[in-house]
């Protein structure tokens, strides 16, 4: 059986940087107050950039990376749930934006899982023998669903995009995920799709993100773990044997609990949210992309996790 190898990774945000003290001019908000609860400095706002240009750019440096032609792509997959369009999905503009004409694609919604989620799916793709690559991206443009006027949930997004390219090998890659989801508890954070208007009625819905800060926090601090141990101990795996554990970026203190919580010294947890802020799906790629840049995945075993809307979480072990 094959194993699906990461041979590229490539990110991109927009060109907007807006930092807090930006933020602070435009609502009772202040630096001291966002960075001290959350980690978080700056983030990118895309003004010009769509969110599928955002994820056509991330996609093909993690093209060039792999030395993978997009028409040689089989199948992608992108991690949204923040699009412009409703349909087609997003994957079909990455697909025409960089000319993967023979690409099977398609997105997938599981907030700021998406990308675990992505994985796990393409991985079965790869090993089965199905397709010999994948393109998993996760591309958000939260900024357009963010309401403005709610400060303790819009100072915490930003928008990006991060990209890999799987590839079937035979010596290292993806070596187990595990994913889940607790529908019963979707109140906690969700987003309502645009409001109808029909002759018949007028439906108010709410389309901007909704978000119980405090049970998500709770939520994260106590299945992150749980599937970390799971995932390892499924494949013999101690803590000591990862290099690096790569959580979604959505809060410094949800990270340094986790880390607490595991008894794992926090040097081994990238962090990076203080640059884009919480870019949902695209968290994760945007981490490994900088650390692929800076040489530190090489020979390393790394394991990724998201937790979001859904609530959805889920992680994979990667060997690099
Ligand atoms: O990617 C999806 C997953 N999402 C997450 O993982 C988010 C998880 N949750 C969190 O990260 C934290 O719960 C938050 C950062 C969202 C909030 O932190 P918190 O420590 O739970 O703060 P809080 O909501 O309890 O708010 C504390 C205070 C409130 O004032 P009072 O009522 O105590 O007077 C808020 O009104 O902070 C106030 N506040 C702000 N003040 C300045 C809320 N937002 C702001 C703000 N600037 N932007």
């Amino acid at each position: 059986m094959k194993i699906a190898k990461i041979s590229g990774i490539g990110h991109y945000v927009p060109e907007l940087k807006v930092s807090n003290n930006d933020l602070s001019k435009l609502m009772d908000t202040n630096d001291e107050w966002i960075y001290s609860r959350t980690g978080i400095r700056n983030r990118y706002i895309a003004v010009s950039e769509t969110s599928y240009e955002m994820a056509g750019f991330a996609a093909l440096r993690a093209l060039e990376k792999a030395g993978l032609d997009p028409i040689d792509v089989d199948l992608i997959i992108v991690a949204t749930f923040s699009g412009e369009y409703a349909t087609p999905s997003m994957a079909c503009l990455v697909q025409k934006a960089i000319g993967a004409v023979k690409a099977m694609s398609f997105d997938l919604n599981a907030a700021c899982s998406g990308f675990v989620y992505g994985i796990d799916v393409a991985d079965q793709f790869i090993k089965t023998g199905k397709y010999k690559n994948a393109l998993v991206i996760g591309s958000e443009k939260l900024s357009q669903i963010l309401d403005w006027e709610d400060r303790s949930t819009c100072v915490l997004f930003g928008d990006g995009a991060g990209a890999v390219v799987l590839e079937a090998g035979d010596d290292v890659g993806i070596i187990d995920s595990v994913n889940y989801a607790i529908g019963e508890a979707y109140e906690c954070l969700y987003a309502k799709n645009v409001g109808n208007k029909t002759p018949f009625y007028e439906e108010q819905n709410e389309h901007k993100l909704m978000m119980n800060g405090q049970d998500v926090f709770q939520f994260a601090c106590k299945k992150v773990p749980e599937i970390l141990y799971e995932v390892m101990e499924k494949n013999q795996v101690n803590q000591e044997d990862v290099d690096y554990f790569v959580l979604h970026q959505a809060n410094v203190r949800i990270v340094t609990k986790i880390a607490k919580r595991m008894k794992i010294s926090i040097d081994k947890f990238y962090v990076n949210m203080e640059a884009y802020g919480n870019t949902s799906a695209a968290s994760i790629p945007i981490a490994l992309s900088e650390m692929s840049e800076k040489n530190m995945l090489i020979g390393k075993k790394v394991l990724i996790a998201g937790f979001g809307a859904g609530l959805t979480y889920g992680c994979s072990l990667i060997q690099f």
